[in-house]
């Protein structure tokens, strides 16, 4: 089965609403002649509508960073799956390490996050990473294994099959050090047999599994070049359409 790779940028909460439509079109513009490739970003709900509008008909497609799970009630502060979709997001990041590390996101809110965005028509992206800490105690098989378990409990096949993993190796966001290629190799094709194991080899087969974690023009070709990477989560070197474009077209 063949896998369309997604190229997707995390905008974080960086950018105003005009620099955000500013840099989108731009963005859409380079994109023109893009072929078989997805390509997602994700700006700050405030901006989302804007965008959507900016870059309507282009290759272009968007994502919000995080939902809540509830449709809508007293939660001040957060936004549902119906609200995203309706603004204009196609996508929605979810677990993302700073949600986890700074908000609380655990693998149980992950579950309840995926299942909701599923309900609302949204491609769930998945992030799932070990720390440094995990790492250096040998731990980082056992804590994905956990992420991907719990995160996707009682999901059924047919709600996970828009399904997108990303690794997210928390070492290596942000901080300009990328995981290996031969570290990235062996953790998407050890995520790829857990889903097989868990549900089924035609989930397996099928699901984009992303990595994340400085990913910048000059080592994105190598990475792709993995078999089981099938797109990037990319956060600062997102922010510049002229960088971008040069990670979109990674050959
Ligand atoms: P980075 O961020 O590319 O700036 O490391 C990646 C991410 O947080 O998704």
């Amino acid at each position: 089965m063949s896998r369309t790779p997604l190229i997707a940028g995390n905008w974080k909460m960086h950018k105003s609403g005009a620099e955000a439509v500013a840099e989108a079109k731009k963005l859409a513009e380079l994109c023109t002649d893009v072929e078989g490739t997805d390509i997602m970003i994700a700006p700050t709900n405030l901006s989302l509508p804007l965008v959507a509008k900016a870059v309507e008909d282009t290759a272009v497609k968007l994502g919000a960073q995080n939902l809540y799970f509830e449709k809508q009630g007293a939660f001040t502060g957060e936004v549902s799956g119906d609200m995203l979709k309706a603004a204009g997001a196609d996508y929605v990041l979810i677990g993302h390490s700073e949600r986890r590390q700074f908000f609380g996101d655990t693998d149980e809110w992950v579950c309840q996050k995926t299942r909701a965005a599923v309900e609302s028509d949204l491609i769930p992206v998945v992030c799932i990473g070990e720390t440094e800490k995990d790492r250096d105690e040998e731990k980082t098989f056992f804590v994905l294994d956990k992420q991907v378990t719990d995160g996707l409990k009682g999901s059924g096949l047919d709600e996970l099959k828009t399904l997108v993993l990303a690794y997210e190796p928390v070492w290596a966001i942000g901080t300009g050090k990328t995981a290996s290629v031969e570290q990235v190799e062996e953790v998407h094709r050890f995520l790829r047999k857990i889903l097989e194991e868990k549900f089924s080899k035609d989930l397996a087969e099928r699901t984009r599994i992303l990595y994340g974690g400085s990913v910048n023009p000059d080592n994105v070709k190598d990475l792709m070049s993995v078999e089981d990477v099938d797109g990037a989560l990319v956060g600062g070197a997102s922010l510049d359409a002229d960088k971008f474009i040069n990670i979109i077209r990674y050959e």
